[in-house]
């Protein structure tokens, strides 16, 4: 049942391994439907996944077991067909047949010593840069800007952010878009807010230091005094209509407000900057034009005063059409129009190829009747992709919504800061002798290691919970961990006084750990894609944890330094080499600084 094949397939680039084998399986399945082996129009669905056990090979495929009925034969039978059809040509070794008819491969050796080397040589370590590279708009972070940034802004922020390096990384065009809440009502009494402060001689920027209290002690003058709200309205008509004065306050009120914005992206390393603004208000002058393209293309209807759209595949639990609201009786614009506009814009001015929202998972019949209601009226090319990117909500350890121990929404602000004291903390516990200026620096990037890794690590689709015990510590799959494991691989060069591209000749996988660590390290490219395809960068925090324990466990069994003879000394000083930069690379696309001593 064994089959033995020779390498030299596959040189130069890291190839996934694992759609190099599903290439194979799918030309065998061609040539079986060509034998009248399987029905023509059979396009089955099987897997090809990575072994647990290494005794049952590097990857394993079900396709035998998902043939047998279609090909009414045997699985194992079958199995024995593939196999006699495969190339004599590849990166695997053997392959075996088990139990009731799984296929296992084998990766050789030396084909992987190859790869592990070509990964050495390149600086993007085998990461193959895209060849059909697209034009990517994501749309993340989008706070409301009248209010201060809060926990519930963190998820779109950070794993839109990894999302966009990654991205870029592989060579796409990426167009940040940060689609800030920077009109509708509620400017109406913040605006009457700082009207009332200016009359009283206050200072403007003092007022509005602390936008949280200011926004609540708006929202409380609006429901209590009925002047006060008379004035909150007759200033967003002003304001809508495009007065000089009410535009003056309202810009100094934004760019408080952004400047706010733009402090924690600073703090919190994210890759956004005043050029990615691009906010609701962008779109006023165009609002008009969207409801008359709508009209145009017959997708307008009239609701109680109100213009909507009712499309055929959005219809409520009891039958009854969903309209999306596209202009109120008042005549006043919505979310949705602005989100219309907002996609056009995306697609004819900035000639996006895919467009990406970063956005709570509840806002998702929004996303969806938008780009229905796109597509329907011609907004979005044909071959355009959009994608909502949903996510779950920031859970407290009580099981409801994340909020402050006083039962406040939590400020971002004030989570970074306590993130911060609570690493540098940890870290003195482990360094006693560490002066103050450098328990500082590397408490700061701790800190917020801690909490972007703790977010990013989690399946965005589920709801996350925020526990400061669990992410701010050296055990499990924590931001600390991973930055403790890049110190400790990066030390080895630094405490032996290696120049590490000194380091050169062969690589040797002999034992087995250390084919699992070549094995992990020449994942990357592929784990990259997927991250990209898919806008889930939890793939990349899983592989580089593994990696890391991969790492760990080759530390342990394997003598680098004390290696018995000096080429496997320096076959370990590469691979040490390699997970280092593998790590701080992917930590780095995650937004992740790295530390070279903690
Ligand atoms: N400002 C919105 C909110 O806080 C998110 C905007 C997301 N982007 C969009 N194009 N709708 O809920």
């Amino acid at each position: 049942m064994m089959r033995c094949i020779s390498v030299s397939f596959i040189p130069q680039e890291i190839y996934p391994v694992k759609t190099y084998v599903s290439e194979q399986l799918h030309k065998v399945i061609e040539t079986l439907k060509q034998q009248q082996f399987l029905p023509e129009e059979l396009s089955p669905q099987f897997t090809v996944e990575r072994t647990r056990d290494k005794s049952h090979g590097d990857l394993a495929t079900n396709l035998a077991l998902t043939l047998a009925k279609p090909a009414r034969s045997n699985p194992r039978q079958i199995a024995e067909k593939i196999v006699a059809l495969l190339p004599g040509e590849s990166a695997i070794k053997r392959v075996e047949i088990a139990g009731p008819g799984f296929i296992n491969f084998f990766l050789d050796e030396s084909w992987l010593a190859q790869q592990v080397k070509n990964a050495l040589a390149d600086p993007r370590m085998g990461v193959v840069r895209i060849q059909q590279p697209q034009t990517v708009v994501i749309d993340y972070s989008s706070p409301n800007l009248a209010k201060e940034m809060h926990v519930g802004h963190l998820r779109s922020t950070i794993i839109g952010d990894a999302t966009a390096r990654t991205l870029e990384f592989l060579g796409h065009r990426v167009i940040r878009q940060n689609h800030v809440g920077d009109w509708g009502t509620q400017f109406g009494m913040l605006l009457a807010l700082m009207e009332e402060r200016r009359q009283q001689g206050r200072e403007i920027s003092m007022e509005l230091a602390d936008l949280e209290s200011f926004y609540r002690e708006a929202k409380q003058r609006f429901d209590a005094s009925p002047e006060f709200a008379v004035r909150a309205r007759q200033l967003v008509v002003a304001l809508q209509s495009g007065d000089e004065t009410c535009l003056a306050l309202w810009r100094e009120f934004l760019a408080v407000s952004l400047s706010h914005c733009q402090k924690l992206y600073d703090r919190l390393g994210v890759s956004l900057g005043p050029d990615a603004v691009c906010g609701e208000s962008a779109y006023n002058d165009d609002l008009p034009r969207v409801i008359s393209d709508l009209d145009k293309a017959g997708l307008l209807t009239e609701d109680q005063g109100a213009r909507c759209v009712f499309l055929e595949e959005f219809k409520g639990q009891d039958g009854t059409p969903l309209p999306m609201i596209v202009q109120k009786k008042d005549g006043g614009y919505l979310y949705a129009t602005t989100d219309l506009a907002a996609l056009r814009y995306r697609q004819n001015q900035l000639k996006a190829e895919r467009i990406l929202y970063f956005v709570d998972v509840r806002q998702s019949l929004h996303f969806q009747q938008l780009f229905a209601v796109a597509r329907k009226a011609g907004f979005l090319a044909a071959d355009t992709q959009t994608e909502h990117m949903g996510f779950g909500t920031v859970m407290g350890d009580d099981g409801k919504p994340f909020k402050t121990r006083t039962g406040g929404v939590a400020k971002l602000a004030e989570l970074i800061d306590e993130a911060e004291t609570r690493a540098r903390a940890l870290v003195a516990g482990k360094n006693p002798q560490m002066d103050t200026a450098e328990l500082d620096e590397i408490g700061r990037v701790v800190g917020i290691a801690s909490i972007k890794y703790a977010d990013l690590s989690k399946n965005r689709s589920s709801d996350y919970l925020f526990s400061f015990d669990h992410m701010i510590s050296f055990e499990g799959d924590t931001g600390p961990y991973m930055l403790y494991a890049y110190t400790r691989v990066a030390s080895i060069f630094r405490k032996a006084g290696l120049d590490e591209k000194s380091i050169t000749g062969e690589i040797l996988l002999n034992e087995e750990i250390e084919r699992e660590l070549a094995s992990s390290l020449i994942r990357f490219s592929e784990i990259l894609t997927r991250v990209a395809e898919r806008g889930t960068p939890h793939l990349l925090c899983g592989y580089l944890y593994e990696l890391a324990a991969s790492f760990s466990s080759f530390y342990k069994n394997c003598p680098v330094l004390g290696a018995e003879s000096e080429p496997l000394r320096n076959s370990r000083l590469q691979l040490c080499q390699l997970t280092a930069r593998i790590l701080r690379q992917g930590l780095s696309l995650l937004g992740i600084g790295t530390l070279e001593r903690m």
